[in-house]
């Protein structure tokens, strides 16, 4: 069974147990300053999980795109991925672990034809914030899983998705890959990869505050998580997920491009540049194909490389690919030769996903750009090491830093120059300055990132609606070719990203600012109402371009001066809002402006 087959089996069996397909949301969250990317199915649920109606009911099913860049530095092995598809099922209020635990345990053995025998399903062991989840171990059991493969784990719990917000015991699901092997102790076995785990019902009940505490939630959710890549090897009996049809046309043209075999067994021996190097072909190939796979569908959703932030992540991947690339003996630009198998990869993703195809020039263009940007980088950092090198015979694990720092220059490469010259490298020297810089930014990222999506505080709420009335401002100032390209909300300020081509004046800013507050002191009255989503284009409604909607939706309507589709909240009337006051304008990217706003 290939990923297109898995995808539609999955949804087509939630749909028929009452679920409504949803589209993936863009992997960059929409008001939720906490994460970069959405990295969960339930991410962009999280409103819905808090309590608020969806507008397509209480059972949701679909394929979510996730970027989890907290395993970046894994990725190379068989089954880490950076960007990944992620199957789901919800219950938002409404059926709890009973009916969650048969839905799966029927889709693994029935639809999926996967031998009950070989399943393994853990469940929470219980803590000082829940109890021991002795209901869904009854459920397994129930379900002639044999009690000794129904394992209770004390970290079976998931959530939350940023800072806060919804969380609570999961029950995850194991298949033995090796069932003719005798079995092994779940718990303390060395396990050596035979049981994989391919999806997670978690049962959300408790919210994360800031401050730590878990409050129980108004109502009982579940959440479900399946991986499609790692599911797609388990069903076709595959130990390394990168043999399967997903990945197999990239790294056929990552073989072809560096005339290196994906078969070779690891730590292989070649030899390049007169220089005898161990490289783990294998893992630079992996690394490869999954962080271009990832800068692929970054890019599609909106993101350049930048020096903070989703770019940065942007620019790393790129960064890392190269380097691999010269690993395996790449040395001239090949990122958007990867990228092209990425966007035709029949099996998966062509004519899936419309934003692939509706960028794909945008896409190609930005992986040839930054690859001509760091392979420049790089010339200059091996000038430099060189200049070091020739004046005072060594580089400092400081001067090292710097490098790393102001061109982004891999410290290995560093490593090599040096051992070229038969110096070393005084990599705790680096590693502290490295960590000291990771130190300084976490500190600064956590003061800033205080609320996400889960914080639906008044303050929050009073900002998301000053962010429609800017966007409709905008666009009657500035003409209708301004487009929402990103929303960042901070109980102390928003953060709005739209589609212009040049600074604003200070005169069309101070115009957009009292065109806001007049709307302020009008006190429009804002209404909700769930419509399809053609009458909501009917009626005139601000939606994404390019966006997938689900076909029913919320509209906000802000007197007769705005209309949106979007999630909410909103307040009810904007005089509430107190005075709004724009504090910067920048560039944002090519093309785009920035504007930061607070309400005093
Ligand atoms: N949100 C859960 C996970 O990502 C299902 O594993």
């Amino acid at each position: 069974m290939n990923a297109r087959e898995l995808k539609n089996k999955y949804i087509e069996f939630f749909v028929s147990k009452g679920h409504v397909e949803i589209p993936s949301a863009s992997l960059v969250p929409e008001n939720d300053p906490t994460t970069l990317f959405i990295s969960a199915g339930m991410h962009p649920l999280v409103p819905y999980l808090l309590g608020q109606p969806h507008p397509l009911g209480k059972r949701i099913t679909d394929v979510q795109k996730s970027v989890r860049t907290g395993d970046i530095d894994e990725v190379g092995d068989t089954y880490h991925h950076t960007f990944f598809e992620m199957l789901g099922n919800w219950s938002l209020g409404d059926y709890f672990k009973k009916e969650a635990i048969e839905f799966s345990y029927e889709f693994l053995t029935k639809v999926l034809s996967i031998n009950p025998n070989n399943l393994f399903a853990t469940y929470f062991a219980g803590n000082e914030t829940a109890p021991k989840d002795d209901l869904s171990a009854s459920v397994w059991k129930s379900l002639n899983i044999p009690d000794d493969r129904v394992v209770p784990l004390t970290d079976n719990w998931w959530g939350p998705a940023g800072a806060t917000g919804p969380c609570g015991p999961d029950s995850e699901m194991f298949v033995d890959t090796r069932p003719e092997l005798p079995p092994v102790d779940f718990k303390t076995g060395d396990k050596q990869g035979r049981y994989l785990e391919i999806w997670n019902d978690v049962f959300m009940e408790y919210n994360k505050k800031t401050d730590n505490s878990y409050q129980k939630l108004s109502q009982q959710n579940v959440d479900t998580g399946m991986g499609v890549e790692r599911t797609v090897a388990v069903l076709n009996g595959f130990a390394d997920d990168y043999l399967t049809s997903i990945w197999q046309p990239i790294i056929k043209k990552i073989e072809e491009l560096s005339k290196m075999d994906y078969g070779i067994e690891s730590d292989d021996f070649y030899i390049k540049d007169d220089k005898q190097c161990w490289v783990d072909v294998r893992k630079s190939m992996r690394i490869i194909a999954d962080h271009i796979r990832s800068a692929v569908f970054i890019i599609a959703d909106d993101v350049e490389p930048a020096n903070k932030e989703a770019g940065y992540v942007l620019r790393r991947l790129i960064r890392r690919s190269i380097r691999q690339g010269k690993l395996i003996g790449i040395n001239t630009n090949f990122c958007s030769t990867i990228g092209q198998s990425v966007l035709g990869n029949q099996d998966n993703y062509a004519g899936i996903y419309p934003e692939l195809d509706q960028n794909k020039e945008k896409i190609l263009s930005i992986l040839d750009n930054e690859e001509n940007k760091f392979r420049k980088t790089l010339d200059r950092g091996l000038t430099e090491i060189n200049k070091l090198i020739t004046r005072q015979h060594n580089v400092s694990g400081k001067e090292a830093f710097d490098l790393y720092q102001s061109y982004g220059f891999p410290v290995e490469m560093v490593e090599e120059e040096l051992s070229k010259n038969k110096l070393t490298l005084d990599k705790d020297e680096f590693l502290k300055y490295k960590d000291e810089h990771q130190k300084l930014s976490q500190t600064l990222s956590s003061g800033k990132f205080k609320s996400g999506l889960a914080d639906q505080s008044e303050i929050i709420t009073k900002y998301h609606t000053a962010t429609h009335l800017l966007h409709a401002s905008l666009r009657k100032i500035l003409g209708t070719h301004v487009q929402q390209s990103g929303s960042n909300i901070t109980s102390e300020r928003l953060r709005f990203d739209f589609s212009h081509p040049e600074k604003l004046t200070d005169d069309q800013l101070k115009q957009v600012e009292t065109m806001v507050n007049e709307q302020i002191n009008r006190d429009l009255k804002i209404t909700c109402d769930t419509l399809p989503f053609i009458e909501s284009q009917k009626q005139g409604a601000l939606a994404f371009f390019g966006s997938k909607y689900p076909e029913t939706v919320t509209m906000y309507t802000m007197g007769d001066f705005s209309k949106e589709v979007c999630t909410g909240p909103h307040v009810e009337h904007t005089s509430t809002l107190g005075k709004f006051k724009i504090q910067k304008e920048e560039s944002a990217s090519a093309g785009k402006r920035r504007i930061y706003a607070v309400l005093e």
